[in-house]
């Protein structure tokens, strides 16, 4: 049968997949979702606990405001998926949804150019797409001349450590268990998974420290046990968005607070500055670190990085402490044990330095691969291309690879607010398909890719995690001008240095 031909297909019904479709609606884009629900991780990476770790008014979409956002409270997962559903049922996005259909592979048919990047709606298939639905056994076709590759960065398919041999977690007499399973379970299969048990959870992030207090939470009481968080690297971690009572935004996510990071194409000006500005960066790291400190309890449970805190922000790493995660070290109920390897024995885990911990549950909270579900549907020659050149997606604006034609990724160059940058690109995009401007040469959007990706580097050795948090205001001030859109969008010079930049600062021009 021939493949059904569409203008553009977008894969993943996830906050990106959304605000995808919002934006290129006027294309009647079909969404191919994998799973019965939209909301992607919010809907199968959560826990009872899960809420979101970013200020309600930072998520959210520039025409839709939260019900109550200025209420300083984080939304469960539960509110944030009504948001979503909402959203899309007040635009209309329903109709483009095809829900439990997996995309499982992916064929270009185009002609492959190198000099330019070429027609985004060039009016022939581009790409071939095979879907895999609930009610049939085979595949169908379809065929596009645009992809919008939305499969997000994490979910989906868990990052397993691999172990030496006969030390994995086949012997293991307890339940060795992936947080992606964790969620699959109701409040009463929590509970009996936790209750009275030995627990040794993997990792020091948000994943993992949520668990630990759920974990925390099920054993209370005289024959409550303790759950170990087995950390390999620290980081750190914060209490709220306030430091020694000043809001967080002050220090990262206004213009003058960016003005001390380096960003992509400044001028000869800031390139002499920047160097000089360097103890000014260290200076704020510095402050917060020294709030953190007196804070927590970070020096007594031997939890204070090496790093500086910026490294962790530059890397959008930063995670929430829930209110009672120290509250519940002090009573004995969460403990810690830093190691750099470790392996399965059958009690439980043993460590490099030759010590064992008894465990009757152990937890990975080892975080996801999504770049495999990208490498599992993307063809050869475009897949080699998708980490190069350093481990790191080359995105132009975060969505475009100067060497795969007519696709755009979004989600996977994060920032501190991953649904507004979602957005704004999707603005960029549906203005860039619609050819109200031109991409550059591919030369010059590698030249653009580098410095960022050489940015990353040079701000944090996590830089893998690819994050444009430290120069983000001048990320979306990039999209504006090349939208033709004013950059500068505050109402005055105060506003413009002092308060911070959201989605709602970018509401479409008139
Ligand atoms: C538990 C958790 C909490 C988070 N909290 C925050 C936060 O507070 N603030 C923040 O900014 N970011 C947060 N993040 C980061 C988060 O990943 C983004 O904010 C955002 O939700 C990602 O959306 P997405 O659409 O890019 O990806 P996803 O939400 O992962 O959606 C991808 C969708 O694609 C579908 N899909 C995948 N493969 C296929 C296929 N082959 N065919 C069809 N469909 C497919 C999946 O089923 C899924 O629905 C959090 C992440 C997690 C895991
Ligand atoms: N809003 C929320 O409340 C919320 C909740 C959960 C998750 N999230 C988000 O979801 C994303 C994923 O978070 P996540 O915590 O699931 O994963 P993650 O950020 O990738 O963290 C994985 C953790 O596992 C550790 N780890 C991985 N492999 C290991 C190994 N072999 N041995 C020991 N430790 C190992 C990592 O240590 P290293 O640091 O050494 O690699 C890290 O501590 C993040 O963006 C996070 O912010 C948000």
């Amino acid at each position: 049968m021939a493949p059904v031909f569409s203008k553009i297909g977008i894969i993943g019904g996830g906050i990106s997949g959304l605000a995808a479709a919002k934006q290129l609606s006027h294309h009647h884009p079909v969404v191919f979702e994998a799973t019965d629900s939209l909301g992607g991780v919010w809907k199968h990476c959560s826990f009872r606990s899960t809420k979101l770790q970013t200020p309600r008014c930072d998520y959210e979409f520039s025409d839709y405001p939260w019900p109550q956002r200025n209420n300083s409270s984080f939304p469960s997962y539960v509110e944030i998926l009504e948001y979503l559903y909402s959203y899309a049922a007040h635009f209309d996005l329903l109709r483009f949804v095809r829900f439990n259909s997996k995309v499982v592979e992916i064929r270009f048919v185009g002609e492959r150019k190198t000099a330019d990047y070429g027609s985004l709606l060039p009016g022939q298939p581009m790409w071939e797409v095979a879907v895999r639905t609930d009610q049939s056994e085979g595949v169908q076709w379809y065929a596009f001349e645009f992809l919008v590759i939305c499969t997000g960065k994490y979910g989906d398919v868990p990052n397993i450590p691999d172990f030496p041999q006969n030390k994995g977690p086949e012997i293991f007499r307890g339940k060795a268990l992936h947080t992606i399973d964790y969620c699959k379970l109701d409040d009463e299969g929590t509970t009996q998974l936790l209750k009275g048990k030995k627990v040794a959870v993997i990792g020091y992030k948000k994943s993992a420290i949520d668990l630990a207090v759920e974990c925390a939470e099920a054993n209370q009481g005289p024959d409550g046990q303790t759950c170990t968080m087995v950390i390999r690297t620290l980081h750190w971690t914060v209490p709220h968005y306030s430091i020694w009572g000043l809001p967080f935004y002050l220090f990262y996510s206004t213009r003058s607070s960016q003005f001390l990071h380096e960003r992509p194409n400044h001028g000869f000006l800031r390139s002499f500055l920047c160097p000089l500005l360097s103890p000014a960066r260290k200076a704020v790291s510095k402050i917060i670190e020294s709030y953190l400190i007196s804070k927590l309890p970070l020096e007594k449970y031997g939890l204070k990085p090496e790093h500086a805190f910026e490294e962790d922000y530059a890397s959008c790493q930063m995670a929430i402490l829930p209110e009672n995660f120290f509250a519940e070290a002090d009573k004995g109920k969460i403990a810690f044990k830093r190691a750099s390897r470790w392996w399965f024995w059958e009690g439980g885990v043993e460590f490099d330095d030759n010590t064992k911990l008894e465990a009757d549950v152990v937890m990975l909270a080892t975080g996801y691969d999504g770049k495999s579900k990208l490498k599992a549907i993307i063809p050869e020659p475009f897949r080699s291309l998708i980490d190069f050149p350093s481990g790191m997606m080359p995105l132009y604006r975060g969505t475009i690879h100067p060497l795969i034609p007519n696709m755009a990724f979004v989600g996977y160059i994060e920032s501190v607010s991953n649904l507004h940058t979602a957005e704004i690109r999707c603005k960029w995009l549906a203005r860039l398909v619609d050819e109200q401007f031109k991409l550059p040469s591919v030369e010059k959007m590698l030249q653009q890719t580098t410095k960022e990706m050489e940015i990353m580097k040079r701000t944090t050795r996590f830089y893998k995690r690819s994050c444009i948090s430290t120069f983000s205001i001048n990320h979306s001030d990039e999209i504006c001008e090349e939208m033709g859109w004013t950059s500068w969008r505050k109402k005055n010079w105060l506003a413009e240095a002092f308060s911070p930049y959201n989605s709602q600062d970018y509401e479409e021009e008139k």
